[in-house]
């Protein structure tokens, strides 16, 4: 097993193999072809790792690129000297981007692109490249842990009995899921995934909103297409996000959407903080407008309870935070991915003499 995996990473283990056989099998086929062209070595990107990245990531850089990694000093010169870089969270601006020298790609672990300047990007002819439907069922994972978390009041529960009150089980009064209505908002990656499993493992019946998508999307998933979040909201059991935060999404669900939704409504948003009038949320949950909230995106993050204090103390809510894709198994995934994309990109441009060895 690589070193940093958990026993428990069969997942992980096993995807590893199968890209380092991939990548060898390139490499065998790529040197063959060398030899026969007689072409010079290429020059490696240099890659900056501007955050940590797993050490089966950072293992799989070395063996592809030059690599600068987080806790070299060289590391903030990265503007100037990088070809490529890797980020999870960290934030790059129009301001970086206008600043690099060289830079030709930007890999992004996970989905989420949001905290990139794509138009300055862009406009400098810089690639992101990020790793969609990697992390879906991680996040699909975590969606249904919620709905069921929520549905069962388990978080409320198990704080009284830590605090050393009691609990009888007469005063607990749970929701079943099985059979229900889900209303999926944004059927992308992970959207389909949460979809896929409410259907197959609890027999629920899907409500699907997606503007975007062709009506003949999802053709192997028995669902009812919406037009509309109205067409949706009133009949649902669960309403789960899974859309980006764009100027259009933002605030998407607020009071007209909880006073429209069954008193025993759950809502799910693993997608993005900001999607959620969080105001209006508290007044829901306080007035038993709907049910309960799982909730792995806030507009603070990570959540502090100086922020959410109301919304926790409606003991309706189960938030964590932005843990979505945080399994260590999904984090070597979209890392390795990332830099794979990379490679793909570097392979594909023709090379220019000044880059011959
Ligand atoms: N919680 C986490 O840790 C975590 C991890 C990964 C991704 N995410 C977030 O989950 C969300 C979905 O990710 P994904 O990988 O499935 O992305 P995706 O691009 O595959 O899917 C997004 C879908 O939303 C649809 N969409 C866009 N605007 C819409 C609108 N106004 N109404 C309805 N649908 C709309 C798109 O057509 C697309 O099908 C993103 O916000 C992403 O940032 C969260």
């Amino acid at each position: 097993m690589p070193p940093g995996l958990v026993e428990t990473d069969h997942n992980a283990a096993s995807w590893l193999s199968s890209v380092n056989s991939k990548r060898k099998s390139h490499a065998t086929v790529s040197n063959a072809t060398a030899q026969e062209d007689a072409q010079p070595a290429r020059k490696r990107w240099t890659i900056y790792l501007l955050e940590d990245f797993p050490p089966q990531a950072v293992q799989f850089c070395k063996d592809n690129f030059e690599t600068i990694l987080p806790s070299d000093p060289e590391v903030r010169n990265w503007r100037e000297n990088a070809d490529a870089i890797v980020v999870r969270e960290r934030v790059i601006t129009a301001e970086d981007i206008s600043a690099t020298k060289k830079l030709k790609a930007i890999g992004k672990q996970g989905t989420g692109i949001d905290i990139i300047d794509l138009d300055a990007c862009d406009k400098a002819n810089i690639k992101v490249l990020n790793t969609p439907g990697v992390n879906a069922s991680a996040v699909a994972e975590l969606t249904m842990c919620l709905a069921f978390a929520v549905a069962r009041q388990i978080r409320t529960i198990s704080v009284k009995q830590e605090q050393g009150l009691e609990v009888r089980k007469e005063h607990c009064c749970g929701l079943t899921l099985t059979g229900s209505c889900i209303g999926v908002m944004g059927m992308g990656a992970i959207g389909k995934m949460v979809a896929s499993m409410f259907r197959d493992a609890l027999g629920c019946t899907i409500y699907a909103y997606d503007p975007i998508l062709p009506a003949d999307a999802w053709a192997d998933l028995p669902h009812v297409r919406v037009s509309s979040m109205d067409e949706m909201v009133p009949n649902v059991d669960v309403l789960s996000l899974h859309v980006p935060l764009l100027p259009s999404t933002r605030g998407c669900i607020s009071m007209a959407q909880f006073r429209k939704m069954k008193p025993t409504a759950i809502l799910l948003n693993c997608a993005r903080g900001g999607l959620v009038n969080e105001k209006d949320l508290v007044a829901a949950l306080r007035e038993d407008i709907i049910w309960g909230a799982g909730l792995d995106c806030h507009e603070q993050e990570p959540p502090s309870l100086e922020m959410y204090k109301d919304l926790w103390e409606t003991g309706k809510v189960v938030s964590t935070p932005h843990i979505g894709a945080t399994c260590a198994s999904t984090q070597v995934k979209t890392a390795i991915t990332a830099l794979e994309r990379i490679l793909v990109y570097h392979d594909s441009i023709p090379t220019p003499p000044y880059e011959k060895a």
